[in-house]
């Protein structure tokens, strides 16, 4: 039996481990389910070693564990970095009222119309399950690989990969390879396959504000007192222009001019820009007007509030001046943005719109660099082969509008080696939203991409 029909003949097996995978809440932001996230990193680490990986360690860290796994036996062959992540976003904004709600619990995943719900299914733990599977058909089928395969899949990656900054160069050697693949991206459809040729970086910052020793009574002293609410309002208010640009001094600096090409690639991508607000489902727009819907989704920067807290918010109402607000602000970066440079700038101007004797407090939570990729590589060439396979048309390349932060230092740590971002969920995955799924005909074409791919790699 080959590769293809070893996996097809172990594709219910595959659906029932990744559903166990979903069923653990690898949440990494919240301190509470660390000892759930640690049990994630243990399942994909035994995984691994049942599939036949030769060595596999969990690297404890500051934050998640880091999941490493290898197969080098394929002496002269190149040498795989797959990268991947098991920690997932949180499912509510509001974890103790369940808001906003799901239709089916997150953690206890549901196959409804071909797709399996749950956090997670999407983003991104269906999209290295079927690397892993890819791996183990392979194994099976040939009880050898073409390429040498290194594992790389963390759980830090929705709050910003702070480990793996150290854990990269810290590594280096052992994580050496000639081209990194990663699936933590979507394509336009299933008969529209894409290759993600470029990533937004990302500084996302909040900003904790305090104005007064405490709370005060709305009838003794409003009409007197600065209320950090209102402060907080208006603070955030004047971060963008009435034209929808981010009006931060020098935020657009290191932007460079979007090429006819880009704007051209774009342009070509399936969904018009009707279809893309369609898509959000609102009609309701913000940002650069002189830009098109999807050039300011995916090639444009942006900054955007993600949340913001302060004063009263139970049941009925308190008559309360509030002496504290709290905002979470985040920016996608492009070209040359980095994002210390945008941290310095975006905070030196929320410092300039607040009184001096407010008190201030920054703290950073995720930092990426934007990525573009080349696509001339032979190694590209080989997911353009690998993606043809598994989805039956080829691949269009288009930029996408999320970050994975790591990518850049993946890339620089190992001497720029390709990185191949090679997606296989769909836009109407939720991601981060409620009712994530996954389709389960993306996860079996994924593993039989990631075969083809690997095998493809193994020709270059
Ligand atoms: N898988 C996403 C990146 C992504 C988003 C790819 C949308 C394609 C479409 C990744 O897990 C992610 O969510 N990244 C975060 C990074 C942040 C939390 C540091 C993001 O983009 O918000
Ligand atoms: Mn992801
Ligand atoms: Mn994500």
């Amino acid at each position: 039996m080959n590769a293809y029909d070893y996996a097809v003949s172990d594709r219910a097996a595959a659906l029932n481990e990744l559903k166990d995978l979903l069923r653990i809440p690898s949440i990494s932001a919240l301190g509470e389910y660390k000892g759930d996230v640690a049990r994630a990193a243990a399942w994909v680490a035994d995984h691994l070693k049942k599939i036949g990986l030769t060595r596999v360690e969990v690297s404890a860290t500051a934050g998640h564990p880091v999941v490493y796994g290898e197969w080098l036996g394929a002496a002269g062959a190149p040498t795989v970095l797959i990268y991947g992540h098991y920690d997932v976003q949180p499912p509510y904004n509001d974890m103790a009222t369940k808001d906003p709600a799901w239709q089916t619990e997150p953690f206890d995943p549901v196959e409804k119309d071909g797709n399996l719900y749950a956090r997670g299914s999407a983003d991104d733990k269906g999209q290295i399950y079927a690397h892993i599977k890819a791996v183990a058909a392979l194994l099976q089928a040939n009880g050898t690989l073409p390429v040498n395969v290194k594992f790389l899949i963390e759980g830090e990656e929705e709050t910003g990969s702070t480990a793996l900054y150290e854990y990269i160069p810290a590594h280096a050697a052992m994580l050496k390879a000639d081209v990194c693949v990663i699936s933590d991206s979507h394509m336009l459809a299933t008969d529209r396959p894409s290759i993600v040729n470029a990533l937004r970086g990302l500084m996302y910052l909040e900003v904790q504000m305090q104005v007064a020793k405490s709370d005060l009574h709305s009838g003794s002293y409003g009409g007197l007192v600065l209320n950090a609410a209102q402060l907080m309002a208006e603070m955030l208010a004047k971060l963008h222009a009435p034209d929808g640009s981010v009006a931060v001094p020098g935020f657009y600096d290191a932007v460079v001019p979007l090429t006819p090409a880009e704007r051209e690639a774009v342009a070509q991508v399936l969904w018009t820009d009707e279809e893309l607000l369609h898509e959000a489902g609102t009609l309701l727009e913000q940002g650069e007007r002189e830009y098109s819907r999807r050039e300011r989704v995916g090639l444009r920067p942006t900054l955007e509030i993600n949340g913001m807290v302060s004063g009263f918010t139970g049941e009925g109402s308190k008559t309360v001046l509030p002496s504290k607000a709290m905002a979470k602000i985040s920016c996608r970066l492009v070209a040359a943005q980095e994002p210390d440079d945008i941290f310095d700038k975006v905070s030196g101007y929320i410092k300039s719109l607040v009184p001096e004797s407010v008190t201030l407090r920054f703290l950073r939570h995720g930092n990426g660099l934007p990525v573009k990729v080349d696509i001339d590589s032979p190694q590209m060439q080989a997911a353009v082969e690998a993606v043809t396979r598994g989805f039956g048309a080829a691949p269009v390349f288009m930029p996408e509008g999320g970050s994975i932060p790591i990518v850049a230092t993946i890339r620089s740590v190992l001497n720029n080696i390709p990185v191949l971002l090679v997606g296989f969920g769909l836009p109407d995955d939720n991601l981060h939203a409620p009712d994530e799924k996954f389709s389960i005909d993306q996860f079996y074409r994924g593993i039989d991409t990631s075969i083809a791919l690997l095998e493809a790699l193994g020709r270059k």
